[in-house]
């Protein structure tokens, strides 16, 4: 996989070759983001079947079990980490009588379909929404949900790759992203490799962008979407989404289905992760917060549903998103 930790300075892939390598990196976001996290995940299963097979070991249902929950522990608040393992299990289980090599393969082949299924995902909700934006448009978007965050077109990025695609013209407002810097990092990256506009600002600037009347939407990804339509997505998303509301700006988010999770009520049930200090008192090596001080770092907040203007699947739009449309959307599905 791509070392997103040292984007875009460097880009390098590291290799895994077990669940437990896979887990590593996906607790040490090396690879990040919803999808792109499902699909690592299936293929941390995947590979931890080929890799028990070469060995040809014996006792390999309880290192599959172990498999299973190394995986599930390695990040909590992405419910497509838990939708992928899901769909691992069930195909594990109905193939548990087979030889380890032929489980081993249709492993594999399962965590394949996951991540093309993904790019068709992408691109369907690309071409959703797209029609939402105009030519012209200034979208401001936070966090990375793009190809990085995926396997590839992206969620949010894949609504403006499309828009592109489409002949118009869009720019991004990339925020910074505190404190993993994922705008700064990855967004601006991925746009600038494709020729799309793109302008950096700090997360404290999108209140006087917007007050100034120069963006035109505001389009991101998310973790998990709860039954009522609340919104877990990166830390700083629901400042944006206050703000979109004051300046009557639309705010979408771009979600595939394994990203809406009927077991969580509303947001309140939805866990966020809280992560090590040190992303907040500096990065890297550089400590700029002074020492001692005691540190707050959640790493994703919780959009109420009522200021979401719409969801895009990659089904259609459910626009105003509460638990009667989104539960009667979901039936049509
Ligand atoms: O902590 P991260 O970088 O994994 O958080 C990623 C996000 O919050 C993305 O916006 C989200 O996963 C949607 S990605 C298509």
């Amino acid at each position: 996989m791509i070392d997103q930790r040292i984007l875009p300075n460097r880009f390098e892939y590291i290799s895994c070759d077990s669940a437990k390598s896979v887990a590593e990196a996906i607790k040490l976001m090396v690879v990040r983001g919803a999808p792109a996290i499902g699909c690592a995940a299936a293929f941390g299963i995947a590979l931890e079947g080929l890799k028990l097979n070469k060995e040809n070991n014996k006792n390999f249902r309880k290192k599959f079990e172990i498999a299973f929950k190394v995986l599930a522990e390695s990040r909590p608040t992405a419910v497509n980490l838990f939708w992928s393992l899901a769909k691992m299990q069930k195909v594990f289980n109905e193939n548990i009588n087979l030889s380890l090599g032929e489980l081993s393969e249709i492993l594999l082949q399962e965590a394949i379909s996951i991540m093309e299924d993904d790019i068709k995902i992408n691109k369907k909700m690309g071409a959703y929404g797209a029609d939402l934006l105009n030519d012209g448009d200034v979208v401001l978007t936070h966090c990375n949900a793009g190809a990085l965050a995926t396997a590839g077109h992206g969620t949010a990025l894949g609504v403006i790759r499309s828009a592109v695609v489409q002949g118009k013209k869009i720019s991004v407002i990339a925020d910074e992203t505190r404190p993993f810097l994922q705008g700064a990092r990855l967004t601006s990256w991925e746009l600038i490799q494709e020729n799309i506009p793109v302008t950096l600002i700090t997360d404290n600037m999108a209140g006087y962008l917007l007050s100034k009347g120069e963006i035109n939407a505001i389009i991101v990804g998310a973790d998990r979407v709860a039954a009522n339509g609340d919104v877990a997505n990166k830390i700083g998303t629901y400042m944006v989404a206050v703000l979109a509301k004051r300046h009557k700006i639309p705010f979408y988010v771009a979600c595939p289905l394994s990203t809406i999770d009927l077991n969580c009520p509303n947001g309140e049930a939805i866990p966020i992760e809280e992560r090590a200090k040190e992303e907040v008192t500096g990065y890297r090596n550089i400590l700029w917060a002074a020492k001692g001080v005691s540190v707050r770092n959640p790493s994703f907040d919780i959009t109420p549903a009522e200021l979401v203007t719409a969801l895009i699947t990659e089904k259609g739009i459910v626009y105003g998103p509460n638990k009667f449309n989104l539960n009667s959307f979901l039936t049509k599905c």
